[in-house]
Parts: C-alpha cells; sequence; structure tokens
C-alpha cells in the first residue's frame, strides 16, 4: 500500500472545478453561509469558460419580442427530443433571473443605445415556436461573455468568504460502502503535498472532454476528470455518443471563430463562392443550428466544394460588415484569425472547418444538480453528497444537439440551482463526514502505480492514438463500420493504459504525472462516446448515422447510460423526461407545442 501523508481539511461543501458552473455553484453556497471550499487544478480566471466568446442566452426582449417558453421550445427542437423537458423548462424559464443576477454582480454586457443588454442572433434561437424569424436572444459582453462572466464570479466568491484551493488537482472521490460521497482526494501541484477534502456535499464541476479528440476547441485542461472519478466511482455518464462539433474552428489550429460572428452577419462560401446553407437550411440560413450547419459544411467538402488547395476547409466571410461593428462587436476573433489564421477579416475570410467543441453528454443530474444512478426500479436514483454541474454534468438540457449560448446559461442556471437544493438538503449543524480511509488508501494506490509507471508506451503517444481513433471514428458523420472499428481500436488502447511509462517520479510541478492523470480520465470518457454511438441505430442531433439516417423515436428517444470499467463498457437506457415542470393551465408550455415532429430549419 503506498503510503502519502495528507493534510485534512473540512468543509459543508467542496466544488470542484472554477469555470462558470463551478464559480456560479462556489457563490451560491457561499452567500448562504455554507463553509464553501473551491478546488481547481488551474487559476479560476484561467478556466476555460474564458474562451466562450459570442454570449449567454435569456429571452430578456430587449432587441423584440420574446419569450421564456419560445426559448424552451427552441432547445426542445435543438435537442432533436432528447432532453428533459422539466430541465429544459426550467433552463428557459430561469434564465433572465439568472442573467439579470450577473448584471448585477458586475457582468460588463455591451450595450444597446438605451443602455439595456445587447442581444445577438444565434444559430437556432427563433420567435413564435420556430415560426417567426431569427431573435436576438444571445447577450454578450463583444466576443469575450465567458471572460467577463469568469472575473465577475471570481470575485464575488471572494467578497463572500469561499475558500480556493488553486492548483490542486482531484485524484478521486471518497465513497461509503453505502454509495454517499463524502469528499474528494487532492494533490497539490505546486509543492506535491496531499489533501483530504471531507465534505457533506462535493459538485463536481470540471467542464468537459473535448481533449479526447485532436482538433478541438477546448483548452488542453478539458480532460473529463469528473467523468473519469465518476467512472472509477461505479457511476455511469449518460448521452455521451453526443459530441458537438463547432462549425467554425479555425482550420489548422482548431481556435473558436464564434456563432456571434454568423450572428452579427457573417455568412459561409464554398469554392463556388455560394452561400450554401441557403440550400440546406432556407429559412435559418446560416443560423440554424450547430449540428446542422457542421453536416451542411462536411457535406459541401465531400462533394468537392470546399476552399483550399486540398478542397478540404470552408471561408467564413466577414468583410462585407462595417469595420466600426467587427471592432466593437468581434474584437476578439478579430485578433484570433490574425494570429491563427494570418486573416484580416476587414479584407478577407476566415479558414474554418467544424471542430470538436462540447460534450453534450456528461454525469446525469436531475434539474438540481444531484447526480443520478439509476437502477432498474428507479431511473431517478440519486447519488447522496454529490452533484455535478456544467458540461461536467447532462441535466440533460441539450439532449442530442446543444444551441449556441445555451452552454454559457446553462452554468450560471446549473450552479445557481445546486446552490439553491445545497442550501436545503446540506444540515449545517450536522457533523462532517470523518476521512474514507479505505478510499484514500485506494486513490494513493492508484496515484502511485502512475507515478511510478515502467511500461513501454509513453503517456503522450498513447493520448495521441486515442485522440486520433476518436477523431477519425466518432466524427460528424459515422458509419456502423467505422464505429465499431473506433470501439475495437478505443478498447485496445484503454487496454495499454497498464503499460504505461512515466518517467517523473517527483511530485512537484510533475506535468508528466499529471497529463497521464488526465489521461485515465480522458479514457472512460472516450470509451463511452465511442461505444455509446456504436449502439444507437439512428441519426438524431449531432450523431449523424449513415446507415439508420432517420431519427426513431420509438426505440431510442432514450438516455443511453454508460458504465466503464477499465476498458470494458456496460450499456443501459433510461427514459427521457418527456413532461415539462408545469402544466398549460399552471402557464406552463402546451404539449402540443413541443411534441416530436421533423426537425428542419
Ligand atoms: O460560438 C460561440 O461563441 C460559442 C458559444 C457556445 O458554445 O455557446
Amino acid at each position: 500500500m503506498a503510503a502519502y501523508e495528507y493534510e485534512t481539511h473540512e468543509y459543508d461543501v467542496v466544488v470542484v472545478g472554477a469555470g462558470g458552473a463551478g464559480l456560479r455553484a462556489t457563490l451560491g453556497m457561499a452567500e448562504q453561509g455554507l463553509r464553501t471550499a473551491c478546488v481547481t487544478k488551474v487559476f479560476p480566471t484561467r478556466s476555460h469558460t474564458v474562451a466562450a466568446q459570442g454570449g449567454i442566452a435569456a429571452s430578456l426582449s430587449n432587441m423584440g419580442p420574446d419569450h421564456w417558453q419560445w426559448h424552451m421550445y427552441d432547445t426542445v427542437k435543438g435537442s432533436d427530443w432528447l432532453g428533459d423537458t422539466d430541465a429544459m423548462e426550467y433552463l428557459a424559464r430561469e434564465a433572465p433571473k439568472a442573467v439579470y443576477e450577473l448584471e448585477h454582480y458586475g457582468v460588463p454586457f455591451s450595450r444597446t443605445e438605451e443602455g439595456k443588454i445587447y442581444q445577438r442572433p444565434f444559430g437556432g434561437h427563433t420567435t413564435e415556436f420556430g415560426e417567426g424569424p431569427a431573435v436576438q436572444r444571445t447577450c454578450a459582453a463583444a466576443d469575450r461573455t465567458g471572460h467577463a462572466i469568469l472575473h465577475t464570479l471570481y470575485g464575488q466568491s471572494l467578497k463572500n468568504n469561499a475558500e480556493f484551493y488553486i492548483e490542486y488537482f482531484a485524484i478521486d472521490l471518497m465513497m461509503s460502502d453505502d454509495g454517499v460521497c463524502t469528499g474528494v482526494i487532492c494533490w497539490k501541484l505546486d509543492d506535491g503535498t496531499m489533501h483530504v477534502f471531507n465534505a457533506k456535499m462535493v459538485v463536481l464541476a470540471t467542464g468537459g472532454y473535448g481533449r479526447a479528440y485532436f482538433s478541438a476547441t477546448s483548452a488542453h485542461t478539458c480532460t473529463g476528470d469528473g467523468g473519469g472519478m465518476v467512472a472509477r466511482a461505479g457511476l455511469p455518464l449518460q448521452d455521451m455518443e453526443f459530441v458537438q462539433f463547432h462549425p467554425t474552428g479555425i482550420y489548422g489550429s482548431g481556435c473558436l471563430i464564434t456563432e456571434g460572428a454568423r450572428g452579427e452577419g457573417g455568412y459561409l462560401t464554398n469554392s463556388e463562392g455560394e452561400r450554401f446553407m441557403e440550400r440546406y437550411a432556407p429559412n435559418y440560413k446560416d443560423l440554424a443550428p450547430r449540428d446542422y450547419v457542421s453536416r451542411s459544411m462536411t457535406m459541401e467538402i465531400r462533394e468537392g466544394r470546399g476552399v483550399g488547395d486540398e478542397g478540404d476547409h470552408i471561408h467564413l466571410n466577414l468583410s462585407h460588415l462595417p469595420k466600426e461593428a467587427l471592432a466593437e462587436r468581434l474584437p476578439g476573433i478579430s485578433e484570433s484569425a490574425k494570429i491563427f489564421a494570418g486573416v484580416d477579416v476587414t479584407k478577407e475570410p476566415i479558414p474554418v472547418l467544424p471542430t470538436v467543441h462540447y460534450n453534450m453528454g456528461g454525469i446525469p443530474t436531475n434539474y438540481w444538480g444531484e447526480v443520478l444512478n439509476p437502477t432498474k426500479t428507479d431511473p431517478n436514483a440519486i447519488v447522496p453528497g454529490l452533484m455535478a454541474v456544467g458540461e461536467a454534468g447532462c441535466a440533460s438540457v441539450h439532449g442530442a444537439n446543444r444551441l449556441g449560448s445555451n452552454s454559457l446559461i446553462d452554468l450560471v442556471v446549473f450552479g445557481r440551482a445546486a446552490a439553491i437544493r445545497a442550501g436545503d438538503v446540506v444540515d449545517r449543524n450536522s457533523a462532517v463526514p470523518a476521512t474514507n480511509t479505505a478510499s484514500v488508501d485506494k486513490a494513493f494506490d492508484r496515484f502511485d502505480g502512475l507515478r511510478n509507471a515502467n511500461g513501454n508506451v509513453p503517456t503522450a503517444e498513447l493520448r495521441l492514438e486515442m485522440q486520433k481513433t476518436m477523431q477519425a471514428d466518432a466524427a460528424v458523420f459515422r458509419t456502423s463500420k467505422t464505429m465499431k472499428e473506433g470501439l475495437d481500436k478505443m478498447i485496445a488502447i484503454a487496454g495499454k493504459v497498464d503499460d504505461l511509462k512515466v518517467t517523473d517520479r517527483s511530485l512537484i510541478w510533475n506535468s508528466d504525472l499529471m497529463e497521464t492523470l488526465e489521461l485515465t480520465n480522458l479514457m472512460p470518457n472516450a470509451l463511452a462516446t465511442i461505444a455509446g454511438a456504436e449502439a444507437r441505430k439512428e441519426s438524431r442531433g449531432a450523431h449523424a448515422h449513415e446507415d439508420f439516417t432517420t431519427r426513431d423515436d420509438e426505440n431510442w428517444r432514450v438516455h443511453t447510460i454508460a458504465r466503464i470499467d477499465g476498458n470494458k463498457t456496460d450499456l443501459a437506457y433510461r427514459p427521457v423526461v418527456k413532461d415539462p415542470l408545469t402544466t398549460e393551465a399552471e402557464g406552463g408550455i402546451s404539449l402540443e407545442k413541443i411534441k416530436p415532429k421533423e426537425r428542419t430549419f
């Protein structure tokens, strides 16, 4: 047994991760007087939310008529009817409140002439239950909205006495024999010390796992750490086969060019200079949802109408927009285009390609953020002491495809919901659970095994093998053959974790070991993705199956529940929540409006 000394900490709540969801949860907990710690592997304002550009969706009606029910309808349709209806109602209803709270906390939103929060159009956001024109629903702070939100929430959390443990890497959860989460075990990266955080509630806000792919808009820190810890605790992941490709990653670097660029009037063209989205989505054109636009771009390239020497990408045109609008509304992406593509957006188009951007799947939760461990008899069984929010979680509001700018609103609505729920269920007067030494020993054994790993495969080599496999075989379009091959390859790749080679054995700033721990987190996320995709015999949202090209609501309007143990996968299914929170008589949406239908734009 590996012996590491450790320091013990006690809190009511420990939040793991300091992106938008983690900070909003931390702030909400601390505001209620819960003793709250936030543990994060990067400095809070460097979390990946900092890269969220275009904005945050809420039906404020600042730029024209809007309604929370229209937002809900768009989210239901955007999800291709895989989202949970109660959670989608909660999101759309609470969104305006959550945005005004951000405004009052101090987020420097861009303004209209009248001083209201500026809102821009984003893909899939419409009026009149999809019958009217596109709506301006996405509240923006230029094209640096996530950046502004992170700085504000971090400041407010400090003001409310939340305690931050910065550059602490969460190794594993502590779970009691009867399935209660009692804390988390961490490694402090800058001095090599070990820390055990005992808590009445642990909130996983660890972000997505975009780095399971070769080309992603995600930061290198997006390694699915929460999903990895959950899988090792014997808990499931949900709907992992739904991976969003953002239409406009810069060709080559994968760096994000916000959908706000098309919201402000930008458009895509092929090698013939044609605005091809007019053919695929006659009503909403370049502002169709992302799965739609990414597939259309891929089809153009496949049919020989891609741009560039190899005909393998598409052009995004902004040069027709006024220079002042570009400078005021899109300064960040104008700079990114210059740095990463050598393009002056006032003169030339940006070369772009659909790029992995977001994971719709994650740790299953209800709309309060409580983690679920579905059983045959109870599909909504809760794991006491454990919550998950943000991209790490799956509430599920995005279903099979997320609408742009519904991510930032998901972070704050559900970070806030988790805090409201914790305020109700965490007993401030009870004792903090004692250290679970069995969990600690197990975590240190795993840590020590990786630290001293002396096999034949360097971490970077195995990671690249995983990334290339996922990129090729769990792509925008998928076939039975590619997914079966991909699954077999991923099972073999995950099997090689036992043969890893780590060369640095130190404990201080050991990036070799940290990347190895991250790889062991990416692996179950990647396996669940390809296994869930291979099993799902239909096309829905971001899962475009070339051998089963239509949506099959009768057999597949269900959530995939994947349990991963090493390189073994076990799949089960859980019903989608079809009922909204409120009936039409109570002021809710009409069921007729949100019943499944063909999804066209
Ligand atoms: O395009 C963007 O600005 C990204 C926003 C989002 O993913 O919601």
